[in-house]
């Protein structure tokens, strides 16, 4: 077992911000809310608060205990119990592999909507306009890779300089800023006129929607939002100063994600329902609502820049544990370079994302079966 003088959080908060850091992306974001949308609303947010309390948070403490006890990444950490269970480690490390090839293709879209965001092209309200501008982007190859190769050349760029001290420090301005900004946008959205639908279906479970892929979906959405089972926890938890009690940490971090989660379907749903526009609407629901609640609100294009810089910062400072993950197993397990392993390793994640984000092109071939290839890694991972 190679075992070296590793660096540690520098406090409990810490590593609770950093690791939060890692839960609180996309998936809490953008990913929440339009699932909600299309999984049946209030009954979907029941069945993936249940499955939270009886699986997320048992697992996030046994992850980080796992990685605090070890003081191990992944793969050693799972290795460190028995031989037999390494393969568990190298599912982890598979998994981050291919959540960051399709995670990276929506960063794209996040930092292709800041450019749109300064440039004012988002400021309007029209539902028309701002599906047009979304779909216009989903058509095009060049914008969808152009972007997404910019997303994970910023995220190489950080794991390549090491991740600890840049996540803690960034997380500890990102995370506070990010939550008063979604609690504006929230108090925005459900003080528009026509909201309380929005509410209503947020809050109140219609259980006759509940079925077996709503509950798969939330499911997953759990584990993805929580980034467990990919390792990131039991690599965090592993820079963990073992005095610190497990229990709280454990519990605060699901809490914080949950927040987030919650806060994005307040900002989203109801504002759905008031500006008119498609709960069912699918992954483009942040990028086609939220513009308009921008443009209802007083200074809203600052609200708007605002809004995707910390959605980008949200999303890379998950997409670098990701891409940790799997770099540290080739340096910590093989002894390699870091620059040149992140580079190689970042690169044949975003040939592998290039699929992804072409298979949402209308008519596109990249399919298997009726899923595109953007949900098949989805679902598999
Ligand atoms: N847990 C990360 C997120 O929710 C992957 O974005």
């Amino acid at each position: 077992m190679k075992q070296v003088s590793r660096d540690k959080w520098s406090s409990k908060v810490g590593f609770v911000l950093a690791a939060a850091g890692s839960a609180i992306g996309l998936g809490n974001i953008w990913k929440f809310p339009y699932s909600v949308g299309v999984n049946g609303g209030g009954a979907y947010v029941a069945v993936y608060l249940l499955f939270l309390v009886i699986i997320g948070v048992p697992l996030m403490l046994a992850a980080i205990t796992l990685g605090r006890k070890t003081q191990l990444s992944v793969f050693g950490a799972y290795k460190s119990i028995d031989k037999r269970w390494s393969f568990v480690g190298a599912l982890a490390v598979i998994c981050g592999f291919v959540i960051l090839a399709f995670y990276s293709s929506v960063g794209g879209w996040v930092l292709y909507y800041f450019k749109n965001s300064i440039t004012g092209k988002l400021n309007t309200a029209d539902p028309a306009a701002l599906t047009g501008i979304f779909t216009d982007m989903m058509n095009s190859p060049k914008i969808l890779i152009s972007y997404q190769l910019i997303f994970m050349l910023l995220t190489m760029m950080i794991v390549v300089k090491g991740i600890k001290k840049g996540i803690e420090n960034s997380s500890k301005i990102m995370l506070p800023a990010l939550f008063i900004l979604l609690i504006i946008i929230a108090i925005r959205s459900v003080t528009l006129k026509g909201s309380i639908e929005g509410i209503k279906f947020l809050l109140v479970p219609d259980f006759s929607k509940i079925t077996m892929d709503v509950a798969k979906n939330a499911m997953g959405q759990m584990f993805f939002s929580l980034s467990i089972g990919m390792g990131v926890m039991i690599t965090y938890g592993s820079y963990l100063d073992k005095k610190e009690n497990l229990l709280s940490t454990a519990v605060s971090i699901p809490i914080l994600d949950t927040l987030a989660a919650l806060l994005s379907g307040f900002a989203t749903i109801p504002a759905v329902f008031a500006l008119g526009f498609e709960a069912g609407e699918g992954p483009g629901l942040m990028f086609i609502t939220l513009p308009a609640v921008f443009a209802s609100m007083p200074m809203g294009q600052v609200f708007c820049i605002a809004f995707f810089l910390l959605v980008l910062f949200a999303s890379l400072t998950s997409s670098i544990s990701m891409l940790e993950i799997c770099v540290s197993y080739f340096v910590d397990e093989r002894n390699k370079d870091r620059t040149k392993t992140t580079l190689i390793v970042g690169s044949l994640i975003f040939l592998l994302g290039i699929p992804a984000s072409l298979s949402l092109i209308e008519g596109s071939s990249f399919r298997l079966g009726s899923l595109a290839f953007f949900d098949v890694y989805d679902k598999l991972s």
